[in-house]
């Protein structure tokens, strides 16, 4: 990189992903603008895609064992709150919980869902955060930490299987940061996608309507309108497997052909095959993911499944 100080923290991101010379990479998060926002929500929709569904589903079933173990009045602080219809279940599930913070970092549609939120459960306070909670400023971190603060009971939620987009170890650092910014005897619910066959697996990322490619491949037009790029995406198509000693489904955009792309004063060469990694989706047995759990700050209190056990709903308790 020439100058580096003339670019963002986001754009020294994406430059060093691209010009990774092992795999260029786009980081899984820059998914997530309006438009990212608005097709993830429709693959939440297609038959494919069992993830949102089965936990959505758990969240209604087992909406009385739930409350029995959450506390009364309680605030919710979520990661990543996307669209309103995990927490809007949860909530349903909780005897009169008072205050919902949604963090995310999808601006315009964070502030929406909160609005809608807001209408749905006029009884909630409900205050929206926007950041990027995996690298969270000094100066936000204070903010939330004193939002918490009003309150004894906060329950953080972490639906969704987000925590599958990280790499192990980040994984247990995030979870590692939520058990610090959460009191001891303070509760966090998090949602996990198990390990199950590849050909579900598979089919999940690769719904026959082909939203999920479009998804993909809305990264490179975000990169086109944000970062000055020339992506030309129909060069581009969509792969997604299931990699299974690494046990996480991989997102990759293959190069159809030799091509070279402008991004921010630099070039990168394509190959004709070679791809740009663009997610990690991890799944994980019950036991892997308990012992990820113990080493970072929670202990298990109470875990619920689906009857296909495609889905896992934790609820752990700080240390
Ligand atoms: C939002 C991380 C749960 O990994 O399944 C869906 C994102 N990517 N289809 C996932 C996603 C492709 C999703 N999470």
């Amino acid at each position: 990189m020439k100058d580096s100080k003339k670019y963002s923290i986001e754009e020294i991101d994406i430059l060093k992903g691209l010009k990774n010379k092992n795999q260029k990479t786009i980081n899984s998060k820059f998914f997530y603008n309006k438009r990212g926002s608005i097709l993830f929500d429709k693959i939440t929709k297609q038959t494919e895609y069992y993830p949102t569904k089965t936990e959505i589903d758990i969240l209604i079933k087992q909406k009385l064992n739930i409350s029995k173990l959450l506390p009364e009045a309680a605030t919710i602080i979520e990661f990543g709150s996307g669209s309103n219809k995990k927490i809007t279940n949860f909530v349903k599930a909780l005897k009169n919980p008072k205050r919902y913070f949604p963090v995310d970092i999808s601006r315009e549609y964070l502030l929406s869902n909160s609005e809608e939120f807001a209408k749905a459960f006029p009884n909630i306070k409900v205050e929206p955060i926007c950041i990027d909670f995996v690298n969270i400023k000094p100066n936000e971190k204070k903010r939330i930490e004193s939002m918490l603060k009003v309150s004894e009971d906060v329950i953080g939620f972490f639906p969704g299987s987000t925590i599958g987009n990280f790499e192990p170890n980040n994984a247990q650092n995030l979870l590692k940061n939520f058990s610090k910014l959460l009191d001891k005897k303070n509760h966090l619910v998090i949602g996990v996608d198990l390990l199950k066959k590849k050909e579900i697996l598979e089919n999940a990322y690769n719904d026959k309507c082909g939203y999920t490619a479009e998804f993909n491949a809305n990264v490179l037009k975000r990169l086109n309108k944000e970062f000055s790029a020339n992506f030309n995406f129909s060069e581009f198509r969509h792969y997604a497997f299931f990699n299974k000693s690494k046990s996480r489904i991989e997102m990759h955009l293959i190069s159809n052909i030799n091509q070279s792309v402008d991004i921010l004063n630099e070039t990168i060469y394509f190959k004709k095959g070679e791809s740009i990694h663009t997610e990690n989706s991890y799944k994980y047995s019950q036991d892997v993911f308990e012992d990820l759990i113990s080493k970072s700050g929670f202990v298990k209190k109470s875990l619920f499944t689906d009857s296909n056990n495609f889905f896992a709903v934790y609820l752990l308790e700080v240390v």
